[in-house]
């Protein structure tokens, strides 16, 4: 199915999306806060501006020195100095570092970080990546995105750079120089979170890396164990459920095949008639499983669709209804509507061709043909989707036509390792939280096991793609609280230690 080809993104965007508004800050979810932390972050509420945008200038290339290197360009960041204890008391920094796309959007799903900042008097910062949102470089979107020339400065080896080189800058005007830095990060940003800690130790003291699947390279996980991990999801549902999306990609290969078989699945599906082929009905369903599972959240969410609380359970619900007869098709649609249609406002019918982008994640397919190389796009013969392989020419060629480039499939292991990370990490890292939920199936490429003392793996088997992340609500279940308080007291002692070794130095 050459369709799977969107799983080279984290957050799929171009099709499939019918928000029809930015969804708004979830300011009232603000006053809720894991338990046992101060009251104080009600303020937030009380002042709905959450931060101040700022912009640094940046430097286009850290590793060169050429002409050309010396450019810049607009990095924006994100700036909440609300529960600050200001730099005389060397108050702690919490350093978000910036994904895929615009940085604002990201802040919506980082709760956590303003739900724990009064708690610790921290500072909060969130940067932009560079070439996503507000801080692309070339003077525009249309200049920067044209070329391999222009692209080639988009790289996570410049990013994390841009974030040492702004952190330090802020911390000098602020004269804060003593203040504790921690970086946090969500996904990719989370891989960036885990990396920056260990390249940039001197920058930072600890990283909470939330969902980074830093092991997804090379062969260091099974190109099907990401699916698999889908699989699980709806199997452990309903073993019908299971049935009927399994069956149903024969089905529909079936009813193509069909005279006025396309038309009789556009009609089943409600979907415009500008659609084209069943290989772009297979993409839609598969995307809806897909980021359903990643979103597999126990409250609702609004951060790629609204979806209600345990959306995976929802939709095996809406299978496994004899309400919606025997049909499979109807059963389906009804399924994937709680994805593409929750809140129901989406009127005519679902456009595939659509190509927006609302949360500017466009760069990702260069990102995705030079280094982010995860061979994750397999299905075994038991897995919901159909059977496949991963296969790197087909990445290679899409590379090729897109970008006029090859990928260095290697380069990822050998900037940041991920060999026999135990036993490497184990020798010289220190202080990372890697937290997974185990019904994401990017916790297939996370770090599971605990390292050492200071390399913590925290795993929610009920969670999902960075849960912990998010806001903290009245509805929170005890095993998501738990994995938060475990989280700050790990914070807490990374804090401790630092100040009490400034203090053993004098
Ligand atoms: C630090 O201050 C200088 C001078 O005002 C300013 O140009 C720069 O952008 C500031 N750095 C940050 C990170 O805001
Ligand atoms: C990955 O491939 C390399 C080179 O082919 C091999 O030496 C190594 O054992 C493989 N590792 C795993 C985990 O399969
Ligand atoms: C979306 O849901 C509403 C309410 O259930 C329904 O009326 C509408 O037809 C659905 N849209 C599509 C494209 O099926
Ligand atoms: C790792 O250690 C911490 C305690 O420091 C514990 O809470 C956590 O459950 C352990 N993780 C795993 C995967 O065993």
């Amino acid at each position: 199915m050459k369709t799977r080809i969107i799983l080279l993104f984290f957050f799929f965007y171009f099709a499939f999306s019918f928000a029809k508004t930015t969804p708004t800050f979830p300011f009232s979810t603000i006053i809720n806060r894991p338990n046992g932390l101060s009251a104080s972050s009600a303020k937030a509420a009380d002042n709905h501006k959450l931060y101040d945008t700022k912009y640094f200038t940046q430097i286009l290339d850290h590793f060169t020195f050429t002409p050309q290197s010396y450019h810049t360009f607009q990095q924006r960041y994100l700036i909440n100095d609300r529960y600050w204890g200001g730099a005389k008391n060397m108050a702690p920094i919490f350093v978000y570092m910036g994904n895929e796309g615009d940085i604002e959007w990201f802040t919506q799903n980082t709760g956590f970080m303003f739900d724990i900042a009064p708690h610790f008097n921290a500072l909060l910062v969130f940067i932009e990546h560079r070439f996503y949102g507000k801080s692309v470089p070339f003077g525009g979107e249309k200049e920067a995105k044209s070329s391999s020339k222009t692209l080639g400065y988009l790289s996570s080896t410049q990013v994390l750079a841009d974030y040492a080189t702004l952190i330090i800058d802020l911390k000098k005007n602020l004269t804060a120089t003593d203040s504790p830095v921690v970086v946090f990060g969500g996904s990719y940003g989370g891989m960036l979170a885990a990396w920056f800690r260990l390249k940039y130790p001197h920058v930072t003291i600890g990283a909470l890396a939330s969902s980074a699947p830093i092991l997804y390279f090379e062969n260091i996980t099974s190109p099907y164990a990401f699916s698999d991990v889908i699989t699980q999801d709806f199997r452990s549902e309903s073993e019908n459920c299971y049935k009927v999306i399994k069956g149903s990609w024969q089905l529909i290969q079936d009813i193509a095949e069909e005279s006025g078989g396309l038309e009789r699945l556009r009609k089943s599906f409600n979907i415009c008639k500008n659609y084209i082929s069943v290989g772009s009905l297979e993409g839609w369903l598969s995307t809806a499983y897909t980021y359903t599972a990643m979103t597999d959240y126990p409250t609702a969410t609004n951060f790629l669709n609204p979806m209600p609380p345990y959306p995976v359970k929802q939709m095996c619900k809406a299978i496994d209804d004899p309400n919606h007869g025997s049909d499979p098709l109807a059963k389906l649609y009804s399924a994937v509507n709680i994805y593409y249609n929750y809140t129901g406002e989406v009127n005519n019918c679902f456009d595939l061709a659509s190509s927006s982008d609302p949360h500017g994640l466009s760069g990702w397919s260069w990102q995705a043909c030079t280094e982010m190389i995860m061979p994750l796009g397999g299905s075994n013969k038991d897995s919901i989707f159909p059977a496949s392989e991963w296969d790197y020419n087909e990445r290679a060629q899409y590379c090729k036509e897109a970008f006029k480039i090859e990928p260095r499939p290697n380069w990822i292991t050998t900037e940041f390792g991920g060999h026999n990370i135990e036993r490497v990490l184990k020798r010289f890292g220190s202080n990372i939280i890697f937290f997974n939920g185990l019904r994401d199936p990017w916790s297939a490429g996370g770090v599971l096991k605990n390292i050492s003392k200071s390399l913590v793996a925290i795993i929610a088997k009920e969670g999902a793609h960075h849960v912990d992340l998010r806001f903290s609500t009245k509805e929170d279940p005890k095993w998501l609280k738990d994995v938060r308080r475990k989280e700050v007291e790990i914070i807490q002692k990374w804090i401790s230690q630092y100040y009490h070794s400034l203090t053993d130095l004098i």
